[in-house]
């Protein structure tokens, strides 16, 4: 399941970057997140459960950072998130609520670098719900409902957009606490894929696309980077509970 919608108008676009480079002082480096190199210009506005929650004797700096930065990127980007919660009403008819506790869909930025036209982040399907403790909010959700999103404020001139293989991860769901998420995370970028078997979809400037999260996928690289290209995305996913998609990030 995938779709991909129109979002903002080009001038929404130009508003909302201009805003995000506004930021640059709460930009994080992350860097490491998808390379071995500090200097990869890769930097996320907000916190991210899969980088920031996976450790629980650090995972306190997910919790203290959602509510500092939650604030910051509501004051700013208030009309994006009413927007992409239309979306998400009218396509899938379902309200839109968040937890307080957890970090708002934030901010992705890839800077120009050679790098990007050869490697991206792994191959990898979402299971960041799991990091999460849902239960304490009363909220009970089947992973298979789903929804993870990407809405693209700018892409390098040569395109942006993501690979996406018709492959789940599989887990015995009764053991599934019995092994870690680094263990989870581990065997699925182990996973061998051929570039044979997988569709391209390129993101266009404007618009939202959702998917399940539950195929394998992966950044695209970019054919050719450009020294003033930018790749400028906001990312979040969802799960559902009855008529009701929790966002978070
Ligand atoms: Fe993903």
């Amino acid at each position: 399941m995938y779709k991909n919608i129109q979002l903002l108008t080009p001038d929404e676009c130009v508003n909302y970057r201009e805003k995000i480079f506004s930021l640059k002082d709460i930009w994080i480096n992350r860097a490491r997140a998808l390379s071995p190199f500090d200097d990869v210009p890769f930097y996320c506005i907000g916190v991210a459960s899969y980088i920031d929650c996976i450790n629980p004797d650090t995972n306190h700096y997910y919790f203290d950072n959602a509510k500092k930065i939650n604030k910051v990127l509501w004051e700013n980007f208030s009309g994006l998130y009413k927007k992409v919660e239309k979306a998400i009403q009218d396509e899938f008819d379902c309200e839109v609520r968040y937890i307080d506790d957890f970090a708002l869909p934030g901010f992705q930025i890839y800077l120009a670098d050679w790098y990007f036209e050869e490697f991206t982040g792994p191959k990898h399907c979402d299971f960041h719900h799991y990091l999460l403790d849902w239960k304490k909010y009363g909220i009970n959700f089947e992973p298979e409902n789903n929804l993870s999103f990407t809405a693209s404020i700018k892409l390098p001139k040569a395109g942006g957009g993501i690979y996406m293989w018709d492959k789940t991860y599989e887990y015995d769901k009764e053991a599934l606490d019995n092994i870690s998420y680094e263990e989870h995370r581990n065997r699925m970028y182990c996973i061998e894929l051929p570039d044979e078997e997988r569709t391209h979809h390129q993101y266009q400037e404007g618009h939202i696309f959702f998917h399940s999260g539950n195929k394998y996928h992966q950044v695209a690289v970019v054919d050719q980077i450009e020294n003033d290209d930018e790749r400028l995305t906001l990312q979040g996913h969802c799960v559902r509970d009855k008529n009701i998609f929790y966002l978070f990030w």
